[in-house]
């Protein structure tokens, strides 16, 4: 018999707790960080208390557009999404979040999980199959995605409007309804074509799914928002796509593939079977149909159709157990606006971290921010300046740094035996119970406000006080000795019921402290008799600059490298030949003559050693949606042709092509050498590479 706590709850848990998983085709960025931070927080506050809580997560890595984007890269999907798995993770970890286990969709857990749920549904009578007209790239021989077709809007007949949805009117329509339709993957026109589709029969499942969504699981607005589903009516929900498609086929349907969106949150439990394996954990007591732990699925209000409504029935009907609670949380705004691109407001977690910004910044004014609703947060850079630099550097470590260099030099580093005030040291204690009811209802907002209350109670306390002239009368030493022991069991406290939302901060706490980590019990127990080490500085301010830097960065990396204006492009030519002017670097050429040299951008698909060749090597390179060349380079005293694969150069796009020996070769790429009879001549060749960001095709001006 498990006991219970007053909550209701039983004091020792079990929680499976997810976050969405991340599609492998883009970089994190401060809107999905939001979520990451939110449940982490929620798992390391479950962790602090003493739960059995684990954390899973996944790399999101099936569909049309990861495959198109290998390919246009010239790599293959496993190594598009494991590259993008490396960058997931280190951005992660980078902002602390603790996952138990970070696997991919990509797995053979996933495809055996995904294979045996889709079979369970079959035998229960919820699948047929239908053949449906879609529209068809004739060029690329594929099926297109409603993002892949761009046309005029069949309502206000604006120009330009993606497959699903006008943003110019915000209609929303099939893609087959589209005026002058055009594939945005080849340019073609799109053709109707028939295919049959598997559809997974989602109305059979209304009346277990009206009671499910009514039963305490989701938040009031999210039970809200179901109800007009339902007075919407359910259609069947096609899970399947044709080759060629990055997935996993479908038993028993050649040629056809799980919908992205059919194996990504089986990817939850794929991600826990390998867990579970490694760790030695019975996959079914956690999944089974009378599982008892709990399991709580954190994700954006955007998904909540996928997750309650697909998921549960996808769940109850091929014999699993039930999410117990979805938290939906609403999107980031950025200084009340949409994250922005040419704002610099679309702000990776790498450009972030690159300006040595603190990750617990963000996590603090996160979690200042959120209150457990769906309601949208706003990341408003000056007041995340001002609030960070104030609660935490101003409030909290501001005990710490007033009152630890006294019990270090008076003391011998070493607390009072008791705790002189301890009507203010058991105020902060009995506050556990009341900032643990606000994590666990991911009220955090609430949470911090009553944590930086206490800290406002502590620093009156340091300022009436005031060690700092306790420490000049000798006869104040007991007193000074006093109020520095208070003070720190304060800072103790805070830090404690910090911890969840500061996890980094916490444990360098705890160093200085000289304490083990700190759990939530721990709050209960008087901090005396103890000596820590020297104080040293635990956290800076935010200088703004470095925001503005950041943004600067963002705004930098997403604008196309501009076209010079002629006159400007003679002047920086003047300029940059002047200081050489007594050694030319060459005859001059006009304008007109630059001009006429098409440089592009080109990712080298392949490279490949030359039979007999000395100097050249084979490349085969893509210029996007100008196809691909083979072009003979004499590159290979510089280069292994496995080190150029993937890689970015400029070559010459309109040089006519050259019969070679070996073959013929359709341009050139460019590449730095010294001329030759250079004095000193260092031997190498130094093929050119853009920016990153620049992509196959672009010209180069
Ligand atoms: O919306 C998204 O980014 C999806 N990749 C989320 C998937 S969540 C889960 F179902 F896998
Ligand atoms: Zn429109």
């Amino acid at each position: 018999m498990a006991a219970f706590a007053p909550s209701g709850l039983p004091m020792s848990r079990q929680i499976l707790v997810t976050s969405a998983l991340p599609y492998a085709n883009g970089s994190i960025h401060l809107g999905h960080l939001v979520e990451y931070i939110q449940t982490d927080i929620w798992v390391r506050f479950q962790k602090m208390r003493g739960h059995d809580c684990r954390y899973m997560c996944a790399d999101d890595t099936h569909g049309t557009a990861i495959m198109l984007r290998a390919e246009k890269e010239g790599i293959t999907p496993e190594t598009l999404i494991q590259r993008v798995w490396d960058e997931h993770t280190r951005d992660f970890a980078g902002f602390h979040i603790g996952f138990d286990h970070y696997y991919s969709t990509h797995s053979d857990e996933n495809r055996a999980l995904a294979s045996k749920i889709y079979l369970a549904l079959k035998d229960a009578g919820l699948i047929e199959v239908k053949t449906i007209a879609q529209l068809y790239d004739p060029v690329k021989n594929l099926f297109l995605p409603d993002r892949f077709i761009k046309g005029e809007c069949p309502k206000c007949g604006a120009a330009d409007q993606y497959g699903d949805n006008c943003e110019v009117c915000g209609a929303t329509y099939s893609p087959t309804e589209l005026k002058n339709p055009v594939s945005a993957v080849s340019g073609a026109t799109p053709v109707h074509k028939d295919s049959e589709h598997y559809f997974f029969k989602l109305g059979a499942c209304e009346a277990f799914l009206r009671e499910w969504t009514t039963s305490g699981t989701l938040q009031s607005e999210a039970a809200n928002k179901m109800q007009e589903w339902f007075a919407a009516g359910l259609n069947n929900w096609d899970i399947s796509r044709d080759a060629p498609y990055f997935g996993f086929e479908i038993p028993g349907a050649p040629g056809k593939y799980f919908y992205v969106w059919l194996d990504a949150p089986v990817g939850y439990m794929a991600s826990f079977a390998k867990y579970a394996a490694d760790n030695g954990l019975d996959f079914d007591a956690w999944w089974g149909k009378d599982s008892k732990t709990e399991l709580v699925h954190f994700i954006g209000k955007d998904i909540l159709y996928f997750h309650a409504l697909f998921w549960p029935a996808m769940l109850k009907y091929s014999g699993h157990r039930l999410p117990t609670a979805i938290y939906a949380h609403g999107f980031l705004t950025v200084n009340g606006q949409k994250m922005s691109k040419s704002r610099g407001t679309f702000i990776t977690a790498e450009s972030y971290l690159a300006q040595k910004l603190n990750p617990e910044w963000l996590r603090y004014y996160y979690a200042a921010k959120l209150n457990g609703t769906m309601e949208d947060i706003d990341l408003n850079l000056d007041d995340f300046v001002a609030r960070v630099n104030s609660d935490l550097v101003g409030k909290f470590i501001n005990i710490a740094s007033r009152t630890a260099g006294f019990i270090h030099k008076n003391f011998d580093g070493k607390l009072a035996d008791g705790v002189a005030n301890i009507e203010l040291v058991g105020a902060f204690q009995a506050a556990a119970s009341t900032i643990a009811a606000h994590y666990e209802a991911r009220d955090y907002a609430k949470a911090l406000r009553e944590i930086m209350a206490l800290a406002d109670r502590a620093n009156q306390y340091v300022a009436d006080e005031k060690p700092w002239e306790l420490a000049k009368k000798p006869e104040a030493v007991y007193r000074l000795h006093e109020v520095c022991t208070v003070a720190l069991n304060c800072f103790r406290l805070l830090t404690l019921y910090l911890k969840p939302v500061l996890p980094k901060l916490a444990g360098e706490v705890e160093a200085f402290l000289d304490i083990p980590p700190l759990a939530w019990e721990d709050a209960q127990s008087l901090f005396i008799r103890h000596r820590i080490n020297a104080y040293n500085h635990l956290m800076t301010r935010i200088d703004p600059k470095s925001i503005e830097a950041m943004v600067d960065a963002n705004k930098q990396n997403l604008e196309p490298t501009p076209a010079p204006a002629p006159a400007r492009h003679a002047e920086a030519q003047a300029h940059a030949t002047q200081p050489a002017a007594a050694t030319p670097v060459s005859d001059t050429i006009s304008i007109d003559d630059f001009a006429k040299i098409d440089l592009r951008i080109a990712r080298i698909a392949n490279a490949e050693h030359v039979e007999g060749a000395d100097k050249l090597l084979r490349l085969t390179l893509d210029l996007g949606e100008l196809g691909t060349r083979q072009v003979f380079a004499g590159i290979k005293s510089a280069y292994a042709p496995e080190a150029l694969v993937g890689r970015l150069t400029v070559m010459v796009a309109n040089l006519a092509p050259r019969k070679m020996k070996f073959g013929m070769s359709e341009g050139m790429v460019l590449a730095a050498s010294y001329p030759e009879g250079h004095k000193g001549d260092a031997p190498g060749l130094f093929i050119l590479s853009p920016d990153s960001g620049a992509q196959p095709g672009m010209k180069v001006k």
